[in-house]
């Protein structure tokens, strides 16, 4: 899709954590774009994430994206789609995963069908659908050489990556067979401003700030990697703008840490002990390792992070949670009882 032909941008999702960082990363770098913004404002959407945005070049609609008729009208409005919503947290999906399968694979779904309409009637459009990495599966902890490139078959273990697999799969499914054109992203873990403390990240360092331990599950020793949520934006945007149709491109950041390596220098920054952990009951089904290769955005599309040092990512972040204490006290709903599991001792 040509750069200079791009308007408007529906952003589904743009109330909540990436989809509202990718709002402000727009108005930044593409000062010509305009962008619709779909949020439902579930527990996990908040309009506070929208201050600072500039309103001639930003529209905020409060709506769901099951809604077909909404979503036929706002399609028809704008040039692309980026969509980002969803229920994101995979110990909600543990608990119940009925507003999973919903949102994530029927939501898709009604968009897919949206624009399948608008192709028939002569108006093709780009989505972008936002998967993640957990598609994969888990990597063994024993095998430190092996990443998921874009070739790793399907394998999602939890309610929720199975529910962004079947989105995933949809948007595979609508290209191939009715020509959409759909680019796919997986990308690894994020960390940066407003994200829900519901996350590890938000969670650990708000406990720090109200004197409260940090829950680790198990055996800390399962492995991520971390790339800073503005990095997760310049590859969505390059992506959209130049990746080709049909195709799926891994985003990461090469910054794989275990869960006790993470406590351990968030506990460091923050000046506390070791006995500020507290070990709990494990995750049921938790992915040991996740690990990206993302060779393909930086070969086809020369991406590369730029703001996911370590620890200088880390640190920003936990600054923005230490100067944003009214946003995350606001945010506190959403925890789901994370720190309520039991010691393990
Ligand atoms: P989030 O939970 O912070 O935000 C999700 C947003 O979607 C919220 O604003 C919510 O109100 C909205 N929403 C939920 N259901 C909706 C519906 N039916 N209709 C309209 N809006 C609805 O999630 P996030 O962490 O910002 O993740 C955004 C996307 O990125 C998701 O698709 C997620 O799977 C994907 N992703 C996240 C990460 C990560 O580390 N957070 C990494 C890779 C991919
Ligand atoms: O990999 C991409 C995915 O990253 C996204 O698709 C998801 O939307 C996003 O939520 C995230 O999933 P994780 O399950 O990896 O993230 P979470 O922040 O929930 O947990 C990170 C790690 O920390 C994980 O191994 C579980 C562990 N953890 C988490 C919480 C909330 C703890 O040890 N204690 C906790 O209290």
């Amino acid at each position: 899709m040509e750069e200079s032909l791009l308007q408007t941008y529906l952003v589904t999702g743009g109330a909540g954590f990436i989809g509202s960082n990718m709002l402000h990363f727009l108005q930044r770098e593409r000062p010509g774009v305009r962008t619709i913004n779909l949020d439902a404002l579930a527990y996990s959407g908040n309009l506070r994430n929208l201050d600072g945005l500039d309103g001639s070049r930003h529209r905020f609609v409060k709506g769901d994206i099951c809604d077909r008729a909404l979503v036929t009208e706002l399609v028809g409005q704008c040039d692309g789609v980026l969509h980002f919503a969803a229920e994101s947290h995979v110990d909600r999906s543990i608990q119940d995963s009925s507003p999973f399968i919903r949102t994530n694979v029927l939501g898709t779904q009604v968009i897919l069908d949206v624009l399948l309409d608008a192709k028939r009637s002569g108006a093709s459009k780009r989505m972008l659908y936002v998967s993640t990495d957990e598609v994969y599966g888990s990597l063994p902890l024993d095998r430190p050489d092996l990443k998921f490139t874009e070739r790793t078959p399907i394998d999602p273990r939890s309610p929720y990556a199975a529910s962004k697999a079947g989105g995933d799969l949809l948007c595979s499914a609508y290209a191939h067979t009715h020509g959409l054109d759909i680019v796919t992203t997986r990308c690894s873990n994020n960390l940066g401003p407003r994200q829900l403390t519901e996350k590890a990240i938000p969670l650990f360092v708000t406990n720090l700030l109200q004197g409260k331990q940090i829950p680790l599950y198990g055996d800390g020793l399962n492995v991520r990697d971390w790339l800073h949520v503005d990095d997760h934006c310049s590859a969505v945007l390059a992506v959209m703008e130049r990746g080709r149709a049909g195709e799926v491109y891994n985003i990461g950041g090469d910054n794989e840490r275990s869960n006790l390596e993470l406590v351990r220098a968030i506990l460091g920054i923050m000046g506390h002990g070791e006995s500020m952990i507290r070990y709990v009951e494990d995750r049921l089904g938790h992915d040991r390792r996740y690990a990206i290769d993302a060779t393909k955005m930086h070969e086809e599309l020369g991406w590369r992070p730029t703001r996911s040092a370590w620890p200088d990512a880390l640190e920003s972040t936990i600054r923005w949670y230490r100067e944003n204490e009214d946003w995350w006290r606001s945010n506190d709903h959403a925890k789901i009882g994370n720190s309520a599991r039991s010691k393990k001792g």
